[in-house]
């Protein structure tokens, strides 16, 4: 079968038209575990079909829960509070977020279990995973080199813990408190900042009792009794990480008018709407009314204008942990120099973020300084045509500069683009439906 190993993407222009963006990763993920472990049959409406997702699907129906998708309509038909062991290694491909959130079920089911993944996954941290699945009393052992997956998992009975989380990660805290649900007494997780808390909403939409207070996250847990809660529906909205390439590339150049519907505004995930403002840009948010499933959403409608330079730090981060590669790349058409700092998780996401930004911004002649926990990147300078760029398996490097060539309006090449398919398959054909852009493909022979 060939396989895609390139695009290349012809001069564009401006940003216009609507768009409807597939739905939340992080919520798809979530919703497809819980309804795996739910009592009963689930209905999830808008689900990722993404292979991130879908992996977290397989490995659900792995472990002995009933799959079936009809399109973006899952049917799950949960085991009613624990699972069954897996007959061979549980593969979530690309996901940092399938494999921490599993890993935090698992360690609460007396079996042995194995979790792997891509190239890219078998590279990141994992140690921040055992350690508080250790002090809950799993053990967890990091098959490969320097505390990187594949994991393997002896769970069993847990005891609750009190964990001040030692990295802003929403993935470390939703797979302690997943754990929680498995301990006898109540688990806290205290979060240094904020992060997205996709994990709390939904546990209390189904009936999980939770409880926040400040940055201290508790869930009381089931054992010794089996964890039990009901079916549920869900309708997921669009994923504002998906929807950032158009806003943030809208925003950026003049003339553009970009409407994305049925967007997730959950306001830990929304900072970069904040920083774009913070730029200059005009954008406009319609909050549907009643939070269904407790997730806000709505339209967004950016109008694009000449930004200028900002500075991104500290509590904003977490918030848009996933968009700062996008924002790196459009402050390459801001006036001024845009500074992000506090950032050096982007050092441990798909890929190294910051370098690889970096090395595909100064390909197309964008002066960047890098930091270990951020990058500076000066705008407003001629940006070269006919690059090439290693988006290193990386979605979200491949998108952005996908999305900055056609707000630049020069032509370039990204190498390895098949990774897209991890979060937002449809992202091609919508790139050519609201810039006008050709794209071609190369595929391996
Ligand atoms: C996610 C949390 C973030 C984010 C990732 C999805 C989640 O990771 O980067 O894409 O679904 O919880 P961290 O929490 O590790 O920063």
């Amino acid at each position: 079968m060939a396989i895609e190993t390139a695009r290349t993407i012809s001069p564009g222009g401006v940003f216009s038209g609507a768009v409807r963006v597939p739905g939340d990763k992080s919520i798809s993920h979530r919703a497809a575990m819980l309804a795996g472990l739910a009592w009963g049959r689930s209905l999830i409406r808008g689900f990722l079909c993404s292979e991130d997702c879908l992996n977290t699907l397989r490995a659900v129906g792995a472990l002995g829960a009933g799959v079936q998708r009809r399109g973006t309509e899952v049917e799950i038909e949960g085991v009613g509070g624990r699972f069954i062991s897996p007959s061979s290694a549980l593969d979530m491909g690309n996901s940092g977020t399938g494999i921490r959130l599993l890993a935090g079920i698992l360690a609460g089911h007396d079996f042995v279990s194995e979790l792997t993944g891509d190239a890219s996954l078998r590279s990141r941290p994992m140690r921040r995973i055992k350690e508080p699945l250790e002090m809950m009393g799993a053990t967890v052992e990091c098959l490969g080199q320097g505390g990187c997956a594949p994991i393997r998992i002896r769970g069993g009975s847990l005891r609750a813990i009190t964990y001040p989380l030692p990295v802003a990660s929403a993935q470390v805290k939703s797979c302690v408190l997943l754990a929680g649900l498995f301990a006898d007494g109540v688990t806290r997780v205290i979060e240094p900042l904020p992060t997205r808390d996709h994990t709390e909403r939904i546990f209390t939409e189904i009936g999980i009792p939770l409880n926040v207070e400040g940055l201290t996250v508790s869930v009381q847990g089931f054992a010794p009794s089996r964890v039990f809660f009901p079916a549920f529906e869900m309708n997921i909205p669009g994923d504002f990480s998906s929807a950032a390439y158009w806003i943030a590339a809208a925003a950026a150049v003049p003339g553009s008018e970009v409407l994305v519907e049925g967007v997730g505004l959950n306001p830990r995930r929304t900072a970069l709407l904040d920083v774009l403002r913070r730029m200059g840009s005009q954008i406009e948010v319609r909050l549907q009314e009643g939070v269904e499933g407790r997730e806000p959403r709505g339209d967004v409608i950016v109008r694009g204008c000449r930004l200028k330079a900002t500075t991104v730090s500290g509590a904003e981060i977490p918030n848009l942990i996933d968009e700062i590669p996008v924002l790196s790349a459009v402050a390459a058409l801001a006036d001024g120099t845009t500074v992000i700092k506090d950032a050096s998780e982007l050092r441990v996401k798909e890929s190294d973020r910051i370098a690889a930004m970096a090395a595909g911004l100064s390909a197309l002649n964008i002066k960047t300084d890098t930091f270990q926990d951020g990058i500076a990147v000066t705008g407003g300078g001629v940006i070269c045509e006919g690059a090439a760029i290693d988006s290193r398996d990386d979605h979200r490097i491949a998108m952005s500069f996908a999305v900055l060539a056609a707000a630049a309006g020069v032509g370039i090449r990204i190498e390895k683009t098949a990774c897209v398919a991890t979060s937002y398959p449809e992202f091609w054909r919508d790139l050519e439906g609201i810039t006008g852009v050709h794209v071609g493909t190369s595929y391996s022979d």
